[in-house]
């Protein structure tokens, strides 16, 4: 490559690498308000006298206004493309933001709450999909997954703030700062390009070729070759809800679903939700030691996400997947032991914190940042946005549940039966990667589509990329 060739492809990278980053803030808001709401609640149930089914209310009408957030990504991403729908979703959250923030009364609070659950959901439905379509084959795993980092990163700043507005009881200052993560992305979206593959579908092929100029090599051969990829692999416009029922969509769709409901049904929240509790339940009792816990699980799960970023492109999907997913059944199993019995000791204190942070550490290398990057790169183009929304729908309606049954399931099944009631899940985890998911490491969008065609014609692709059944047809 000569200096000028190699400069441009530096800018291409940085150019891709930069809308990547700002489509990603998405996930900020997401994290932030996860982490936020637990801090603020303490504060607002004293303030509005609340009760515990109101409380309740305020919490879950985020996850409720999310799953309606990704019903209308779905589609409106289709007829207004990706970016809008970021766009969007930048604005309606500062409108909830805002609204919680001033709240006078339990009502509004709620109502401010689904709005922002909206913005959530219009988010963490769009912004994968955008990513994932912006983004060159070999960088697309590391990229994609800048949303997952996010969201890591919005609970760990979230924690923070709770601990600094702590002191003064702050709580409208905790929500209403979800605002600056929202303007960020507003600003950062308003500079960024469509998606490319969007305007191929909408019929504007000459502006699709000015945003593949600028985001990849400027080497007119590849781009002529995506170009082409894309075209032929959308033999439709936008495809009606009811395309979502071709058998090819359907297989896929498994996959979608399948992990969207697995990454929640393996308890992840239950641990970003109630890590305080959860430590105090190890005997731990001073609230800086829990507070300092959840810190410590916020952290741990930035820095894995981190190095999954660096390894889904090399190691390959299904390979974090299988080592991730044992790594949480296996935490999950110490987790559980360490209360046989009602914990307390020094040694099942230990265990239990050390489990803990194990489990997130591996869950933020497998299933944290893989179910979203494969919901937004397996679907067929003409439904990938309505497919995309449905596992959003799908990952926001188990979060809903799993977080309102934690509590019940140890009632019921007691500390250690809880624990291993989602080990047991995770076997199934397990089986389910091994047998359903494909590598989609360095294909082509429209590569990945010819799997699931493959699959659903009887000719059994190998899902591992190794055995050569199921290779790249370009660059
Ligand atoms: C999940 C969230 C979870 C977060 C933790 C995300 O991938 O969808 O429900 O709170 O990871 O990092």
């Amino acid at each position: 490559m000569n200096q000028g060739s190699e400069a441009s492809a530096r800018r291409a990278r940085r150019n891709v690498i930069l809308t990547a980053a700002i489509a990603g803030l998405g996930g900020l808001l997401f994290g932030y308000d996860t982490g936020i709401i637990a801090s603020a609640l303490l504060f607002i149930k004293t303030d509005f006298a609340l009760g515990s089914f109101e409380q309740g209310l305020v919490v879950a009408a985020v996850p409720i206004g999310a799953i309606g957030g990704a019903a209308i990504a779905g589609p409106a991403a289709d007829t207004y493309g990706r970016r809008l729908m970021i766009l969007l979703a930048a604005a309606v959250f500062i409108v909830g933001a805002l609204g919680s923030a001033a709240a006078q009364d339990l009502t509004v609070l709620v109502i401010a709450r689904i709005v922002i659950g909206i913005a959530i959901g219009l988010a963490s439905a769009a912004a994968p999909v955008y990513i994932s379509e912006v983004a060159p084959p070999e960088s697309r795993g590391r990229l994609v997954s800048f949303f997952q980092l996010a969201v890591t990163i919005g609970i760990l700043v979230a924690y923070l703030v709770g601990l600094a507005f702590n002191g003064i009881e702050g709580w409208r200052w905790m929500l209403g700062l979800g605002c600056v993560p929202a303007l960020a992305l507003g600003f950062g979206m308003l500079r960024m390009p469509q998606s490319p593959r969007w305007l191929v579908m909408t019929g504007d092929d000459f502006k699709a070729r000015a945003v593949l100029a600028k985001i990849r090599v400027d080497d007119p051969d590849t781009i002529d070759q995506e170009l082409e990829e894309i075209e032929q692999s959308l033999d439709e416009k936008p495809g009606a809800w009811s395309e979502l029922l071709q058998p090819v969509v359907k297989a896929a769709l498994v996959v979608g679903v399948g992990l969207a409901i697995l990454q929640q049904v393996t308890g992840i929240n239950t641990v970003i939700y109630y890590a305080p509790t959860i430590v105090e339940f190890t005997g731990v009792n001073s609230s800086a030691g829990s507070i300092l816990a959840a810190v410590g699980v916020g952290i741990i799960n930035v820095a894995a996400t981190l190095v999954a970023l660096r390894l889904l492109d090399i190691k390959g999907r299904r390979a974090l997947l299988m080592v991730g997913v044992s790594g949480m059944v296996v935490s999950l199993i110490a987790l559980g032991a360490a209360f046989i019995g009602g914990g307390g000791s020094t040694l099942s204190s230990v265990v239990a914190i050390a489990s803990l942070m194990a489990y997130v550490a591996a869950f933020a290398i497998s299933l944290g940042p893989i179910f979203w990057l494969l919901n937004a790169e397996i679907y067929p183009l003409n439904v990938r946005s309505k497919a995309a929304g449905i596992g959003t729908m799908a990952n926001w309606t188990f979060n809903f549940i799993v977080s309102l049954t934690f509590l019940l399931l140890i009632e019921l099944l007691g500390r250690p039966g809880a624990f291993w009631f989602y080990a047991a899940i995770g076997i199934v985890t397990l089986w389910f990667c091994w047998k359903y998911v494909p590598e989609t490491k360095g294909k082509h969008l429209e590569d990945i589509q010819a799997f699931f065609q493959a699959r659903v014609e009887g000719k059994d692709p190998d899902p591992d990329p190794e055995s050569g059944s199921f290779e790249p047809s370009g660059g």
